[in-house]
């Protein structure tokens, strides 16, 4: 295909681009080895960049409640001021614009458009607020891609019920999923209903260590909850949230709107510690209690059979009328992938650490196997490089979800430091580079391989508040400077926006 002089020119290109980026001896991955019609931005989540927690009539949210309680995050950091988006979306509009992104995707903070959840009215500020991002999006040609609640929810909904606990939650979700398809839906063309729930309830009702605290030992001692039963309650009262938002869209707003809605899971990959059967046994398990959990009932009507053989009547059951709303499932499977880990069995062997995250599975999640850890660590416990497991994690919900429309809403590396770290070790970031690079080839590999993966966000578009981590850790493809809220371009920046070009050569 390429001529004589145009091979001279790739060699010589070649030769600069790697003296510029010597970590990247590999061949790069371009924008073109991607549909033309391929989304790619980055992502953010309301409660990690807006800050302004008082600001516009919003009321408190549970995270709000959270990061205020006496040592519950490393840094004591809270998202009262965060990145300050809620004052410069229109400067953080412009970095997308300058990485030649065509989507964003971000949440909305439900306490800003119905601080009391529906026992009180929609909040006008609220509303202004997100309608003028939309608008500036759309003027710079990036597509919107909403997510209506990515962990923070209004307290109210918390002291009045208990939240998710309560099947209440379903009806609030409904008509806060109501009000933004009225407001928002004439320019949103993609809806996520949930980012993580899988995470949110394991974290929130298992393990205790993220609002509402809730758990039993051996994952913690908190002061209340029920490890064994809350988790599985929970989710149900999520997924029924979620089918009736899709309900609502489907029934009152689709036809019009042409939109599509979908839900975010985070999806980890694991591999066997060893090759045996029981090994191989527990990564399934591990696989199937995770995003399967969610993603069955919803597609399939019922939670997976790998989870009712174990858990049996601990896992609730649908009524005829929750099977019938379940019907109306979702339009596209949004995937968080970060990392791989190993898993060991815990069915026949002994020795597993009691309370983690995969206990119910009768697995361990292990990041080493005889001290060689899986792949290169990254600042944030458990996150290593894995490429692998990008192209592993999409064939596998490919082969379960028979190629359902698939996005990659968040896949990002961590950097860690302190207050002494020196802003140019910030900003050089070639292990985030050389991440994306070796995760965007091998999700090119499995696209051209026949799976309907239609965008890619990058976790983050600026450094934020990092949940537990507070500011410790920094995913953002930009620098911010907390004292002052500028944002820098990090070299990975660079390096997106000239993959977007398809320029890598030409460096
Ligand atoms: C907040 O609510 C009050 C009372 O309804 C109203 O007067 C005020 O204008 C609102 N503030 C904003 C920023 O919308």
């Amino acid at each position: 295909m390429a001529g004589k002089a145009s091979w001279r020119l790739l060699l010589l290109a070649a030769g600069a681009w790697l003296l510029l980026w010597p970590p990247l001896a590999s061949a790069a991955v371009h924008r073109s080895d991607f549909p033309a019609s391929f989304l790619f931005g980055t992502a953010t989540s309301s409660y990690q960049i807006e800050g302004a927690y008082l600001e516009g009539n919003k009321s408190l949210s549970n995270w709000d409640v959270f990061t205020h309680l006496p040592g519950r995050i490393k840094d004591g950091g809270t998202g009262d001021v965060a990145d300050d988006h809620y004052h410069r979306f229109e400067d953080d509009v412009e970095l997308m614009d300058s990485l030649g992104t065509n989507a964003y995707r971000f949440s909305i903070s439900w306490a800003r458009i119905l601080p009391k959840g529906r026992f009180g009215k929609v909040n006008p500020a609220g509303i202004a607020f997100y309608n003028d991002i939309i608008d500036s999006l759309l003027l710079k040609g990036i597509q919107p891609f909403v997510t209506l609640t990515h962990y923070d929810i209004p307290q109210e909904l918390e002291d009045r019920y208990g939240a998710w606990l309560d099947a209440e939650v379903q009806k609030d979700f409904g008509h806060f999923a109501d009000v933004c398809f009225a407001a928002f839906g004439d320019r949103v063309k993609h809806w996520v209903t949930f980012n993580e729930p899988n995470v949110a309830v394991r974290k929130g009702y298992m393990l205790g260590t993220y609002p509402p605290e809730r758990c039993s030992p051996p994952f913690g001692s908190c002061a209340a909850g029920d490890s064994d039963s809350e988790p599985y309650a929970a989710t149900h009262n999520v997924v029924l949230a979620h089918a009736t938002a899709v309900e609502i869209y489907k029934r009152k707003y689709q036809s019009k709107q042409k939109g599509s809605i979908g839900i975010v899971m985070y999806a980890a990959w694991y591999e066997p510690l060893t090759d045996t059967p029981v090994d191989r046994l527990a990564a399934e398990r591990a696989l199937a209690f995770d995003v399967p959990w969610f993603l069955d009932p919803i597609i399939y009507g019922d939670y997976p059979p790998e989870m009712r053989q174990l858990l049996g009547s601990r896992l609730p059951t649908f009524s005829p009328e929750e099977r019938r709303k379940l019907g109306y499932k979702l339009d596209f499977i949004g995937i968080n992938h970060y990392t791989t880990l190993y898993a060991k069995d815990c069915m026949f062997s002994s020795g597993c650490p009691p309370g983690q995250e995969t206990t119910y599975a009768l697995a361990a999640a292990i990041g080493e196997r005889n001290g060689v850890p899986i792949g290169p660590p990254t600042a944030m416990p458990t996150f290593y490089v894995v490429p692998d497991g990008i192209e592993k994690t999409v064939t596998y919900i490919m082969k379960r979800y028979n190629n359902l429309p698939m996005f990659i809403t968040e896949n990002g590396y961590a950097q860690g430091g302190d207050g002494y770290t020196h802003v140019d070790d910030w900003l050089d970031d070639q292990g985030r580079i050389q991440y994306l690079d070796g995760y965007l080839t091998k999700l090119a590999k499995v696209t051209r391989d026949g799976a309907d993966v239609r965008g890619y966000f990058a976790w983050s578009l600026i450094d934020n508040f990092e949940w537990l981590y507070g500011y410790t850790l920094r995913f953002g493809l930009h620098y911010v400077d907390y004292r002052t809220q500028e944002r820098k371009p990090k070299s990975s920046a660079l390096w997106y926006k000239d993959f977007l070009q398809n320029l890598h050569e030409a460096q």
